[in-house]
């Protein structure tokens, strides 16, 4: 199904101050007309009222990020971030549609209100249609300690759920989860990234391994095999240190299992300014260059975009919170020698700059019986550079496991 996810409105003169800039009760109202523009092209601006159903602002929250002015053509995208019982949040982005500059975010909170004022259900209609649109076509949502997940779910058979790095979403496990039949495959945006919630705040290893526990809680899956790439083995790492019982082996790919330097915590502080400042561009943009083999802008044009794009929809919040979740997580060093009864594969692109082969090659030696695969022609994304090499050594791998 098609749905319109993005609205343009043009900026007209009696909207600005004295300055020209576009003035704050006209940004308010220009996010407004967005969302009933959506409606309007989606299920009806009437969904509401054919519920008898109102839906009442109770919180808005703005960050203002650059000046518009008259003329200026904004484009507004809108997600439903959090769908409860009978509240809502939708988060609405504004971007100057010429240079794409991020012009303001916005965060609006409703509950929906019958005629005496009371809280009733979210309209069924509203919320399947905002939800298909979030979660897309292959995704189911589940809610898990306080957030929705945009959850992927596949075959039947011994589960392997994958966990993604930062700042992308479970798309990059699309050729795995298409291929590795016999396999319960279940692949879920981390809270903060692709289509799940991004909370503002409530970011930590610890809570990304509670989400991923929780959801396996709730797909009635015990026992899992766990592929992590990059910030997924670092969540993966916590996930062990609480639910290791529940482990029957591991993928560990292009992750490393030492904590932050103090320049590397440096840095993520530095990174999260950037997003905060920038927007999510900013930062995929710098990142862009160290994520994929080198040579890619020319062999893989496409893939470089995908990944760009993957990393600018990934909302501010969820960055962030990733950034200050890594920049303090443990050092997992001392865990590795422990993992002896654990089958484990260590898996790295030959040219992974980020997580670079000696981190495997160390890891794979502290972790008894590890088995390494350095993928060639890979950098730091082997499951989308080299999907096939990566889902044939994932298959022997998990043939061997049993
Ligand atoms: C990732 O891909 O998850 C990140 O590169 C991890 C990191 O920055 O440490």
């Amino acid at each position: 199904m098609a749905h319109p996810t993005e609205i343009d409105l043009t900026v007209y003169p009696d909207e600005c101050d004295a300055f020209g800039h576009l003035n704050q009760a006209s940004f308010l109202s220009l996010f407004e007309r967005a969302r009933w523009e959506m409606l309007a092209r989606g299920p009806g601006m009437d969904v509401f009222t054919r519920a008898s159903t109102w839906p009442a602002v109770r919180k808005t929250v703005i960050d203002y990020h650059a000046a518009a002015f008259p003329g200026d053509v904004l484009r507004f995208h809108q997600a439903l971030t959090h769908r409860g019982r009978t509240s809502f949040t939708m988060r609405q982005t504004a971007r100057r549609s010429s240079d794409d500059t991020l012009i303001a975010t916005a965060e609006f909170v409703f509950v929906c209100i019958n005629r005496e004022g009371r809280p009733i259900p979210v309209p069924e209609e509203f919320g399947a249609y905002m939800s298909v649109r979030a979660a897309g076509d292959d995704a189911q949502r589940l809610t898990v300690n306080g957030v929705s997940l945009a959850v992927e779910v596949r075959g039947e058979g011994p589960a392997i759920l994958f966990v993604h790095g930062y700042p992308l979403d479970r798309t990059i496990w699309r050729d795995q989860v298409d291929s590795l039949e016999g396999y319960r495959r279940i692949a879920a945006d981390l809270r903060g990234m692709g289509q799940s919630d991004a909370p503002d705040l409530g970011y930590g290893m610890g809570i990304y391994a509670g989400d991923l526990a929780a959801l396996l809680d709730a797909l009635g899956v015990n026992e899992v095999v766990l592929c992590g790439l990059s910030m997924g083995g670092y969540i993966i790492f916590e996930f062990l240190r609480r639910w290791r019982h529940r482990v029957r082996a591991l993928i560990l790919m292009d992750t490393r299992a030492e904590a932050d330097s103090t320049e590397g915590r440096r840095a993520r502080d530095a990174a999260a300014a950037t997003a905060r400042d920038g927007g999510a561009t900013a930062v995929g943009g710098a990142m862009l260059p160290k994520m994929l083999a080198p040579g890619s802008e020319v062999r893989a044009p496409e893939l470089v975009d995908r990944v760009r794009r993957m990393m600018a929809a990934t909302p501010v919040a969820g960055m962030i919170g990733a950034l200050a979740a890594m920049r303090d997580r443990h050092d997992s060093t001392g865990l590795l020698p422990t993992l002896a009864d654990l089958p484990t594969l260590v898996l790295v692109g030959e040219e992974d700059v980020l997580a670079p082969p000696e981190a495997a090659r160390r890891m794979a030696m502290l972790i008894p019986g590890a088995r390494l695969v350095v993928i060639p022609g890979a950098g730091h994304l082997p499951p989308i550079e080299r999907p096939s090499e990566t889902t044939a050594e994932i298959r022997e791998f998990l043939r061997v496991v049993g």
